[in-house]
């Protein structure tokens, strides 16, 4: 059947007519009867069915619109026969058979930064994915649900991270405003006029005009050699830091928010008394502070304190960086933690991951594997009980997986990891 659709006609399919293809599928739950497709794509708000949530209607009026903010917005929702020509759904770009086999992803729930910016409780972390791993990964995230990604200028993979990103926006399937992509100045660029030049070079190689969320990597700079030796070092192989005081790099990274450069901003591996002294002499209020956390390491203190303060705790290796071979580490392999996951049907990342989240942290696990991508987003659909997060807590040792040995034992002013938290 061929419906009139202003200046363009626009097949109708019925669900449950005899297609070839399964995008009804997509729209089961949805309360949709009928959806549209122009030029064999869908013209449907699927991220609004993805959240299953009543679908913003908008006025269809000619092809060649893209933007939703171009079209003037409804309220009405088109059910069964009823569907109303003028209030056809709009928008993506993705093609028909890109959704045929897929089913909408579940996004995973945001909190609301001291800022007023949203940031989703899940991230994909991307240390050690580059060579184009990064961009495969940061691509199969987002078809998956992912929409917090996190990098570094350290990772060196900027530039791939940024290509996936704005792929899948020219795909479609995601706008720029529903990425949330934190970066970092890493720590040769902590003298203050560096900052700027640091980070729109990230900006350049991410080609994006913004960032999300823009963190100090370190409260310890190193010495600056140039912009390629991230980590200098002297013919002893001592690596070599700097004094610059991390306020004064922290006041630089607050005139980017100014600037317009990056929307938020944060610290890295900072103690209590060091986001304190932030918190005591600058403007703006870190909005989250990325530490390592795991159930090894569960920074219960310092998350309380940060709570105290409406800062978020982003937790980085989460998983512990899992290595089959030594078993380690032993949240992961543990009988325990095996139990749990049979209990909930889950597996044992899930289980971890879920335990970090009920306890009020923002996991960031990395992957570059497809399935366990979508392994580590699959936690939503579950929590654990007051019983079972105890029991995720007896793993607390408070030992670190990632030490900064190169730092360590090097007396350093600004070492962040020795008090308690
Ligand atoms: N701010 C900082 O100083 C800092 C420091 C470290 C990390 N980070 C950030 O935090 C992210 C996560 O931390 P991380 O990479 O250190 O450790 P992680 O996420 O705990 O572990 C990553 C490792 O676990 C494997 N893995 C992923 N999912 C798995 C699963 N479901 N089952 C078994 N193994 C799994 C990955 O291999 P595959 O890829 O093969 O799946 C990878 O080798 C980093 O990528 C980075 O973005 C920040």
């Amino acid at each position: 059947m061929i419906q009139k659709f202003g200046r363009i006609n626009l097949p109708f399919i019925r669900l449950g007519s005899p297609s070839n293809y399964h995008p009804t599928k997509l729209f089961e739950n949805s309360g949709y009867k009928q959806f549209n497709l122009l030029n064999n794509k869908l013209i449907l708000c699927l991220e609004d069915i993805f959240l299953k949530n009543a679908i913003t209607t908008r006025q269809y009026s000619t092809p060649t619109h893209t933007k939703n903010s171009e079209l003037p917005e409804t309220s009405t929702k088109p059910t069964g026969n009823s569907y109303h020509p003028l209030y056809g759904c709009y928008t993506i770009k993705r093609t028909f058979s890109d959704n045929c086999n897929k089913m909408a992803p579940t996004l995973a729930p945001k909190v609301k930064l001291n800022n007023g910016y949203e940031m989703p409780v899940l991230g994909l972390g991307t240390y050690e994915s580059k060579n184009n791993e990064g961009e495969i990964a940061v691509k199969h995230a987002i078809d998956v649900g992912y929409r917090h990604i996190d990098t570094a200028y350290f990772y060196q993979n900027e530039a791939e991270i940024g290509k996936a990103i704005k792929d899948k926006i020219a795909e479609g399937v995601v706008k720029r405003e529903d990425i949330f992509l934190v970066t970092k100045l890493w720590n040769i660029h902590h003298e203050p006029d560096r900052v700027e030049g640091a980070c729109r070079k990230q900006l350049e190689l991410l080609g994006l005009d913004y960032i999300d969320l823009y963190l100090m990597h370190l409260p310890v700079g190193y010495k600056y050699v140039n912009e390629e030796t991230l980590l200098p070092k002297n013919d002893d192989g001592v690596l070599q830091l700097s004094d610059v005081d991390y306020l004064d790099t922290y006041k630089a990274m607050e005139k980017l928010v100014k600037l317009g450069l990056v929307r938020s901003i944060g610290v890295s591996n900072f103690n209590s008394e060091q986001l304190q002294r932030i918190l005591d002499n600058c403007e703006i209020k870190p909005v989250t502070n990325q530490v390592e956390c795991s159930p090894a390491l569960n920074q219960r203190k310092l998350t309380q304190f940060c709570k105290e303060r409406n800062i978020t705790l982003t937790a980085y290796s989460p998983l512990g960086r899992p290595k089959p071979d030594e078993k380690k580490p032993e949240f992961y392999y543990s009988e325990k933690t095996k139990a749990l996951a049979d209990k909930y049907k889950k597996t044992p990342a899930q289980i971890i991951l879920r335990y970090l989240v009920d306890i009020g942290v923002i996991p960031i696990p990395k992957s570059s594997n497809p399935k366990r991508i979508e392994e580590n987003f699959n936690i939503f659909d579950f929590q654990l009980s007051p019983e079972d997060i105890a029991v995720m807590d007896t793993f607390h040792t408070g030992e670190r997986l990632v030490p900064f040995n190169l730092i360590k034992g090097q007396n350093h002013k600004y070492w962040p990891f020795s008090i308690e938290f």
